[in-house]
C-alpha cells in the first residue's frame, strides 16, 4: 500500500520532458550533429521537424489507420499477423514488461513490412517478404497510402542516419552500405489504444520497454501517452511526458544503436499510459539487414573503453525479441 501512494503521489507530479529538436533542413550540420549527439547520450529521445512529411499526407495516413481499426474483429482477423511478423495483432498480443503488467498490452495494431520481390533471394527470410494487406474493396486506397508513408519514413530514417554518422565520428554515409541501410528490416506498425491504464494494478496501454532495433520513428495524433524514464536503475523511477509537438515527428535510438555505440548513445525506457480517451500511434522501426552483424563501431571502442556487448547478428536479435514479447500464433488457430 505504502509503494502505491508513492506512484500516486509521483504521478500527480509528472515531469514533462524537453528534448531536442533536430531541424532537418538546417544547414548548419555542425550545430545539427552537436545537439543530436548530445540527445543520444542524454536520453536518446529527440524531435525531427523539416522533415518533408507533409502534414494533410499524415493526416491521410491516421485516418486510414482509424478506418482499419474500426472494421469488425472478425474482418480484421482475416488479416491476422503471419509467421513473418506482418498484420493485424489484437489487444492483447504484446506484452512488452512481463515483470509489471498483469495483462497484455491494451492495444491493437498492424505490422507493415519492407517488401521484396519474388524472385529476390532473400524473399524467404524472416523479415522480408510480403504483407498481407486488408481487402481493397473494404478499404480502397488503404495500401497505397500505407505504402507510400513506409518509404517517406524511411527516406527520413536515412537521413537521421547521416546525422548519427557522423555524431558518431564516422563517414557520413557509413550507414548506406548493403549490409547496413541498403536492405533495411523497416517495420511501421499502426497501433490503437483504448482505456484506462493504471500502474498501480499492472495495466498498461504499452509496458515499459526499450525498441530493438536502430532508431524509431514515432508519428502520434497528439493524445498523450508516452512516456520514459531516463534512468531504469534509479528507485523508485521517474518517468516523464514526452509531448507530442505539431509538425514534429518523435524519434528515439533503439538497442542495436546502443550496442553499436558501445552504449555512448542511450536505448531508454518507455510506456504508454492511457488516460481513458483513444489513442493513435505509427511507429516505424529500422533495422539493418538481416545478416548484418550488430557489433561496436570501430570509433566507439579503445583500450579504454572495450566492446561491452557480444556481436549478435540482426535476424537473430530481432527474432529473439519478437518471440519474446507477443503470443504464440498457434493460440489463434481456433479464431481465425
Ligand atoms: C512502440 C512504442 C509508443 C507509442 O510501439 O515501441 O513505444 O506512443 N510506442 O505508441
Ligand atoms: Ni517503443
Amino acid at each position: 500500500m505504502e509503494n502505491r501512494t508513492k506512484e500516486e503521489l509521483q504521478d500527480s507530479t509528472m515531469k514533462v520532458s524537453s528534448l531536442n529538436c533536430i531541424d532537418l533542413a538546417n544547414d548548419d550540420l555542425h550545430h545539427s550533429v552537436v545537439s543530436l549527439k548530445q540527445a543520444c547520450v542524454d536520453c536518446g529521445f529527440f524531435y525531427v521537424i523539416n522533415h518533408g512529411i507533409n502534414e494533410d499526407f499524415m493526416e491521410d495516413v491516421f485516418e486510414q489507420s482509424n478506418k482499419f481499426f474500426a472494421l469488425p474483429l472478425e474482418e480484421k482477423m482475416k488479416v491476422l499477423r503471419n509467421e513473418k511478423h506482418r498484420g493485424y495483432t489484437p489487444v492483447l498480443d504484446e506484452t512488452l514488461d512481463p515483470e509489471n503488467q498483469v495483462t497484455g498490452d491494451h492495444k491493437e495494431g498492424y505490422y507493415i513490412g519492407i517488401e521484396v520481390p519474388k524472385d529476390d533471394p532473400d524473399w524467404d527470410k524472416p523479415f522480408y517478404g510480403p504483407n498481407p494487406w486488408p481487402n481493397s474493396d473494404v478499404l480502397p486506397k488503404w495500401r497505397e497510402t500505407m505504402e507510400k508513408y513506409h518509404q517517406e519514413a524511411l527516406r527520413v530514417c536515412k537521413a537521421i542516419a547521416k546525422l548519427l554518422a557522423l555524431a558518431l565520428d564516422l563517414d557520413v554515409d557509413y550507414f548506406d552500405s548493403p549490409e547496413m541501410l541498403g536492405k533495411p528490416i523497416s517495420t511501421m506498425r499502426l497501433l490503437h489504444y483504448e482505456g484506462k491504464s493504471d500502474p498501480s494494478k499492472g495495466i498498461y496501454g504499452t509496458g515499459a520497454h526499450s525498441d530493438y532495433g536502430m532508431i524509431t520513428l514515432l508519428a502520434t495524433d497528439g493524445v498523450m501517452g508516452l512516456q520514459i524514464c531516463k534512468d531504469r536503475n534509479v528507485k523508485p523511477q521517474k518517468w516523464e511526458y514526452v509531448p507530442s509537438i505539431e509538425g514534429a515527428i518523435v524519434v528515439n535510438i533503439g538497442d542495436m544503436m546502443e550496442r553499436w555505440s558501445n552504449g555512448l548513445f542511450k536505448s531508454t525506457l518507455h510506456r504508454v499510459i492511457l488516460n481513458g480517451q483513444n489513442r493513435y500511434s505509427i511507429p516505424f522501426f529500422v533495422e539493418p539487414s538481416h545478416d548484418c552483424i550488430i557489433e561496436c563501431l570501430p570509433t566507439c571502442q579503445s583500450e579504454n573503453n572495450l566492446p561491452k556487448y557480444p556481436a549478435i547478428k540482426c535476424s537473430t536479435y530481432l527474432k529473439q525479441r519478437y518471440e519474446e514479447s507477443h503470443v504464440k500464433l498457434s493460440s489463434y488457430k481456433n479464431q481465425t
